[in-house]
């Protein structure tokens, strides 16, 4: 969840490698540093806070040189402090890493009775010090770094530097992202696409246990055992300037507003109306040999999982498990060789999602992802990908990528459904005629964001929200409970409708904004009587209805009209206002809606 940046070439790379951490704050920002090779021997800046101190750090001191890396960390080990903020220099070797080494504490006590002394709290530095042990004995630097990688267990992205080798900066991944960006005359080494695209289009994806020794001039790849690698690098065809706010307050609004556009690309090109057909690109799934599908991912991927079941039970009929990541492989899963598994994940990073990817694999299931981020490891290690086309997504708080995966998901359901016979002609081309009209009325429901601002700043200073939904719209609830948590500070929660009564309802008093998802359909009546339930006990209540709607105004304290679609795409339109609210609600408190406290985009640690 850290970020790392690297570059070698022949400009000053001070201001280069700042700018590649300001697009990877994202992932983590208690603390930020560089390390500079200058005349022979790098130079190590860090700060602890935002990267804003760095920048004042780098401004004062003026660090000058060619070959640097920097890093902004998301503390694991070792609480946010200058101290335990990267790269960790020891001797000779300057380290910047993500992930987790988990016999740290086991090599620190070994290389304590050697002598050595610790000045971090963090599991990093015990790399630096065996890098530099190597060194000392007479390795070269790569031969170095590899004889370290061979102690470590866990999760590692590094790059390295070593005094007195101005000419290489050494980068390894093992259960990490790291990419290497490739340049004319000068190479880059990142975590992710988007912190390096200004500069190249053209990147390197490492895969486990590999390392690459980059020059100005070359990229060597090798295995640790050493037998050399030959990958060519992929085009990146995402503009640069999709990752910038575009006029927006904060990236968040901006990808709220991005997502009709963002659902187009997801879809077009997948569906054929005359076929009346959904298409997977690269992937053909014969229902017939799926006994069970099970769609695995972690928070808002997770949701549009829970989405996902009512999709491809509805339309395909083929039974569907929804898992955490985080607990799918601790509890010994049913899986078989004739499952279907779906990853589901923006960053396609995610260490719990790919950790239970790797365990279907291991008990025999084709494996299917739904990814964002293009070359990312969860897509690599599956048998095929559905991107999601969303472009980057930066603010924490996940959004266009939520969309694209429900769209995704739809399409899977279409493919699955047609295939298996549980989908007719008719109902698919019904379904599929309304689909492509989704992003239009998405435009519709984003307009009306003036009437979804009256209603956060009625209720900012709330202490708590209830978010209510039943049927498809019940992990909407949820969702729009996790947005307005993770970005307002405020405590919320998600339930289904129906279970209110068995619990939450003792919370409800006056001072209670209660959320209720009442889109037309089936369930509408008793939703009704759920939201009349609340009334009662004085809660406010605020609805999200489909138009021409024309009872429900006086059934609720505030009204936000939504276009009436089929149940199977009303998550895509419901989710949209809560989004809009909890980034009005964040806003008008105050929080930094982009990099919320605690959180970190990407979460390549379990
Ligand atoms: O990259 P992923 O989709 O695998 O990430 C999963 C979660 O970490 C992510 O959705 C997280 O819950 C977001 N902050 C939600 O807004």
């Amino acid at each position: 969840m850290c970020g790392i940046v690297g570059y070698i070439g022949k400009q000053p790379c001070v201001d280069l490698l700042i700018g590649g951490l300001r697009r990877l704050e994202y992932r983590g920002y208690d603390s930020a540093g560089v390390a500079i090779m200058d005349g022979g021997t790098t130079r190590i800046l860090r700060s602890q806070g935002k990267l804003n101190n760095l920048t004042k750090l780098v401004a004062q001191e003026k660090p000058v040189g060619t070959l640097g890396i920097g890093h902004t960390r998301w503390a694991t080990h070792g609480r946010p402090s200058e101290q335990n903020a990267h790269p960790h220099k020891y001797g000779s070797a300057a380290v910047v890493h993500n992930g987790i080494i988990e016999n740290h504490a086991q090599l620190r006590s070994q290389l304590q009775s050697a002598g050595h002394k610790f000045s971090s709290e963090t599991d990093t530095e015990i790399v630096a010090h065996l890098i530099d042990d190597e060194i000392k004995a007479g390795k070269g630097a790569e031969a170095a770094v590899r004889a370290t990688l061979a102690k470590l267990e866990g999760a590692y992205a590094i790059c390295v530097l070593i005094d007195g080798v101005s000419d290489t900066m050494i980068a390894a991944r093992h259960d990490a992202p790291l990419i290497v960006g490739v340049g004319d005359g000068e190479n880059y080494v990142a975590s992710d696409v988007p912190a390096i695209l200004n500069l190249t289009r053209d990147m390197i994806f490492l895969e486990e246990g590999e390392i690459a020794t980059v020059t100005t001039e070359q990229i060597a790849i090798s295995d640790l055992a050493g037998n050399p690698i030959d990958r060519p690098p992929q085009r990146i065809l995402w503009d640069a300037m999709m990752a910038e706010k575009g006029g927006h307050k904060h990236f968040m609004l901006k990808e709220i507003h991005e997502q009709p556009r963002a659902v187009t690309d997801t879809i077009r090109d997948r569906l054929s109306p005359s076929k009346a057909d959904a298409y997977i690109d690269g992937f053909e799934a014969d229902p017939a040999n799926v006994r069970k599908l099970f769609l695995v991912a972690c928070g808002t991927s997770w949701h549009a999982a829970l989405v996902g079941k009512f999709l491809i039970e509805s339309l395909a009929k083929i039974p569907v498990e929804v898992d955490l990541g985080s607990e799918f492989r601790y509890r010994d899963p049913l899986v078989t060789d004739s499952d279907l598994f779906v990853a589901i994940s923006q960053s396609g990073e995610t260490a719990d999602t790919l950790a239970a990817l790797r365990e279907a694999k291991r008990k025999g299931a084709r494996v299917l992802s739904v990814v964002n981020v293009v070359g990312s490891t969860i897509s690599r290690e599956s048998d095929g990908t559905v991107y999601t086309h969303a472009g980057p997504e930066i603010g924490v708080a996940s959004t266009k990528a939520f969309t694209t995966q429900l769209s995704a998901l739809i399409l899977l359901a279409i493919h699955l459904g047609r295939r298996s016979g549980a989908l007719d002609e008719a109902r698919a081309g019904e379904l599929i005629t309304d689909l492509l009209q989704i992003p239009e009325q998405m435009k519709s429901v984003l307009d009306h964001e003036a009437t979804i601002n009256v209603i956060a700043r009625r209720y900012a200073t709330a202490r708590d929200f209830l978010y209510l939904g039943r049927g498809i719209n019940y992990p909407i609830a949820l969702e729009g409970a996790l947005k307005l948590k993770e970005i307002s500070y405020i405590h919320a929660e998600g339930y289904p409708a129906g279970e209110m009564k068995h619990g939450p309802i003792a919370l409800i008093d006056e001072q209670m904004p209660v959320i209720v998802l009442a889109p037309r359909g089936s369930g509408y009546e008793k939703i009704i009587s759920n939201l009349s339930e609340v009334r009662a006990r004085e809660g406010k209540v605020i609805a999200i209805a489909s138009r021409g709607d024309a009872s429900i105004g006086d059934l609720v304290d505030d009204l936000i009209q939504i276009p009436d679609v089929r149940p199977e795409l009303q998550p895509l339109l419901t989710v949209l206002p809560l989004q809009l609210l909890a980034y009005r609600i964040a806003d008008i408190r105050g929080t930094d809606v982009d990099q919320p406290r605690n959180l970190a985009k990407s979460v390549t640690v379990e």
